[in-house]
């Protein structure tokens, strides 16, 4: 418990995974601090879907550590980041889609941290996604793809997460709906929600973003501030694969 740096919500340290013996992640650093926006860039194949799931525990660390307010996650089964307090938001949506709006988002619910808060965050997910109040009742299948994005981030907050992590909320929206989901980012984020956001979007993700690192080939070779990040050649590099 006393081991973390003070004031950090996550930390990952010299974390390194794979897939079956070969690594894919070699040695991550990264931080995220209390109220926080922070991103993950980088091209396709840098490892950052991997990164979002061994934080989860759905892809076991080989090595190094993951810790949430100091607890260790390391090695602890699927279902201890919700009741610790992370989010998930995956990549490509999977609302369930027989299932009507309302009881998607009560399934985000099931931590016991969030079940007494049902009814607030509920109303809570509603007022920042209006679209999905008239359509409660209805299956999800309904929904249109900006409003299932907006529907599987509104699960995600029932567990009244202390971090948020979210793995290309852009994919395959119109630059319309993107907008829709990132302004009700910015919303999250004023409120004090921390996040951490991966995306392929560089300038949607550094709008909202109050640091950034980039990955690539399952390195982070940049870090820093908004302005630093986007100054930096190493990003160009990263999304030209060069
Ligand atoms: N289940 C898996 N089995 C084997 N290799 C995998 C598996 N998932 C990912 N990989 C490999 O690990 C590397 C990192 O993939 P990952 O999906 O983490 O990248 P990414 O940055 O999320 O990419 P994208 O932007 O395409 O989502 C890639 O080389 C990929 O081929
Ligand atoms: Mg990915």
């Amino acid at each position: 418990m006393e081991t973390h740096t003070a004031g950090t919500l996550l930390e990952v340290t010299e974390l390194r995974t794979g897939y079956l013996g070969v690594e894919v992640l070699h040695g991550i650093e990264l931080v995220v601090r209390p109220g926080e926006t922070v991103c993950v860039l980088g091209a396709n194949g840098a490892g950052k879907t991997t990164l979002l799931h061994a934080i989860m525990c759905r892809q076991p660390a080989w090595s190094g550590n993951i810790r949430l307010r100091g607890v260790e996650l390391g090695g602890a089964p699927p279902f201890a980041p919700a009741h610790l307090g992370l989010s998930y938001v995956p990549e490509g949506r999977g609302v369930l889609a027989s299932l009507t709006v309302r009881e998607n988002l009560e399934l985000g619910a099931y931590p016991p941290r969030a079940r007494a808060r049902l009814n607030d965050n509920l109303e809570r997910v509603l007022a920042l996604f209006p679209p999905l109040k008239p359509r409660l009742g209805e299956p999800a299948a309904n929904l249109s793809g900006g409003q299932q994005q907006m529907l599987v981030i509104g699960r995600a907050l029932m567990a009244a997460p202390e971090l948020i992590l979210l793995d290309e909320p852009s994919l395959g929206l119109s630059p319309a709906v993107t907008g829709q989901v990132y302004s009700a980012l910015a919303q999250l984020k004023s409120s004090g929600q921390a996040i951490l956001l991966v995306e392929q979007n560089v300038s949607m993700a550094l709008k909202l973003g109050d640091r950034a690192y980039v990955m690539e080939q399952g390195r982070i070779v940049v870090s820093g501030g908004r302005e630093r990040v986007l100054a930096d050649p190493r990003l160009r590099n990263a999304y030209l694969g060069l």
